[in-house]
């Protein structure tokens, strides 16, 4: 069946307030000129929601997304944001991303209550999996996307499948420019789907998005997307060129029907 397309930049902590209404800006001229058949999600920092929001209001198919939130919905936590703070501006919401992980040390357990608050509040998630370098290099990638998955299946409904994301992301091809081989990723994105089909069923599992991130470019994408393999992808360092982040639309498009 026919999963409609979607491409997530995360800007992360790169941009200037003025840098990114200008890039979203540009994205959206540069999107006007093509037929857009697929989600656009732009992804900057909390500060710059409410701005990229403003310059994307009224494009079909182009959405804005925060890069992560608290788990909590309210409370003490000096410097954090919480889902409600978000939900008037952000349409999607990337939660497990590794740069976060990293930091936080955030179990699957609290990812999965992230994912909770999100769809409580209309946001809707894009979780990212995937294994570190050693644990690739120890043989222990399908180990450890079971393990993801089992958990985030166990903490949720299969009515809520088609309103989230899985990102794949091996962890060491983030910012890193080595990439994956292909058909392993490919084979990745069908171990989870076929997790999904295991416990909800073929049919949602065959309407979940699955997409692939880590170092792509307008060069290498094509060899990630479509078919069995990835649905679209989540984008960093090239999310910030606005022409290529526009030709990484066009290619998936092209290639996931
Ligand atoms: P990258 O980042 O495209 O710069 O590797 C991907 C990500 O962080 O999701």
């Amino acid at each position: 069946m026919g999963r409609k397309p979607i491409i997530v930049g995360n800007w992360k902590m790169e941009l200037s307030h003025k840098a990114a209404r200008e890039i979203a800006h540009a994205v959206k001229t540069l999107l006007h000129n093509i037929h857009v058949a697929a989600d656009v999600v732009i992804c900057p920092s909390f500060p710059s929601l409410g701005v990229v929001q403003e310059e994307l209001q009224r494009s079909e198919n182009l959405f804005v997304g925060a890069q992560n939130i608290h788990h909590e919905e309210k409370g003490a936590w000096t410097g954090e944001v919480s889902v409600v703070q978000i939900h008037s501006v952000a349409t999607w919401c990337i939660v497990g991303h590794s740069e976060v992980r990293s930091v936080t040390h955030e179990s699957e357990t609290l990812v999965v209550k992230k994912v909770g608050l999100l769809l409580k509040h209309g946001i809707k998630p894009i979780i990212c999996i995937g294994e570190t370098q050693e644990e690739k290099h120890d043989d222990l990638t399908i180990k450890k996307v079971t393990g993801q998955m089992d958990v985030i299946l166990q903490g949720i409904e299969r009515t809520s499948l088609p309103h989230l994301v899985i990102a794949y992301e091996p962890i060491w091809a983030i910012g890193s420019g080595v990439l994956p081989d292909p058909d392993t990723v490919c084979e990745t994105i069908l171990l989870i789907r076929k997790l999904v089909a295991e416990r909800h069923g073929q049919d949602s599992a065959d309407r979940l998005r699955i997409i692939y991130g880590g170092s792509v470019t307008k060069d290498n994408v094509g060899r990630y997307v479509g078919g069995p393999c990835a649905d679209g992808v989540l984008l960093g360092g090239a999310s910030l060129h606005p022409r290529e982040f526009v030709d990484i639309v066009s290619i998936v498009q092209e290639n996931v029907r």
